[in-house]
């Protein structure tokens, strides 16, 4: 679970006294097993949130806390641990290394976790079943489409068996039959696996199907619509 309040966040601008207040001030608490998109318009603070949510930047000011623990004030080390062990991160452009097979790229996720070779092999052929590509292990991602390679991101995501996904705008590149096929099986990890799904994205026909749905403009963000049944919220 997450905890946040006052939250800000602001960049040094191109100018030496240019300030950026990417967020300005964010309160929300985003409970365990929840799916959440963040809807909003460009340069507004939805991939500045994803990434203090995930650890990989820093607050300005204000408190992120995440199972009760602070990450605005964590050691470097212990973010890292904390990154490892929860965060499993889908982007835009799918991030994966060209060099590298479906297997090899998903392995990756687990080298910071001291997994043997061994075990980092059956985890990342497991995972890339579960996605539904159990017969492209040895692929390269020049040798997949844009969906699969996509879902190679998300076994990637998923095999060190984090307790968030936090996704950027994951269907953005991806035609529309597709975008369904992605999000249908977020959908799945998300039920069958209780994660917590955190979810940037720009199309309104998959923000209408997310139970709770929160909206950035200005660095502020606002809850749109609760999750259907939530109580005292
Ligand atoms: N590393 C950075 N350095 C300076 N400014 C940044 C950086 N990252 C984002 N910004 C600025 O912060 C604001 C919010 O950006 P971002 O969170 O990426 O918005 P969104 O994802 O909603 O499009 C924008 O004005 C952007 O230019
Ligand atoms: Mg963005």
């Amino acid at each position: 679970m997450y905890e946040i309040s006052g939250l800000t966040k602001i960049y040094q601008g191109k100018g030496k006294n240019e300030k950026v207040h990417a967020l300005q001030g964010v309160d929300v608490v985003i409970p365990d097993n929840d799916m959440l998109a963040i809807q909003g318009p460009t340069g507004h603070g939805k991939s500045t949130l994803l990434q203090l949510l995930g650890g990989l930047d820093r607050p300005t000011g204000g408190s992120l806390k995440f199972d009760g623990q602070e990450m605005a004030k964590m050691g470097e080390m212990s973010l890292t641990k904390l990154r490892a062990q929860n965060f499993g991160y889908i982007f835009q452009g799918f991030n994966l290394i060209p060099t590298l097979t479906a297997q090899e790229n998903v392995e990756t996720a687990l080298v910071p976790l001291g997994v043997s070779k061994v075990e980092r092999r059956e985890r990342a052929a497991k995972a890339l079943t579960d996605v539904g590509l159990g017969e492209r292990l040895g692929h390269l991602q020049t040798e997949l489409s844009g969906g699969q390679q996509q879902r190679v991101a998300i076994a990637r995501a998923l095999v060190k068996e984090p307790k968030v996904i936090l996704a950027d705008e994951p269907t953005g590149n991806l035609d529309e039959e597709t975008r369904d096929d992605i999000f249908g099986l977020l959908e799945k990890l998300w039920a069958d696996l209780g994660l917590t799904v955190i979810m940037v994205t720009h199309d309104s026909a998959l923000s209408k199907r997310v139970p709770r749905l929160a909206q950035i403009k200005n660095g502020k963000l606002t809850i749109k619509r609760e999750r259907a049944g939530a109580t005292g919220v």
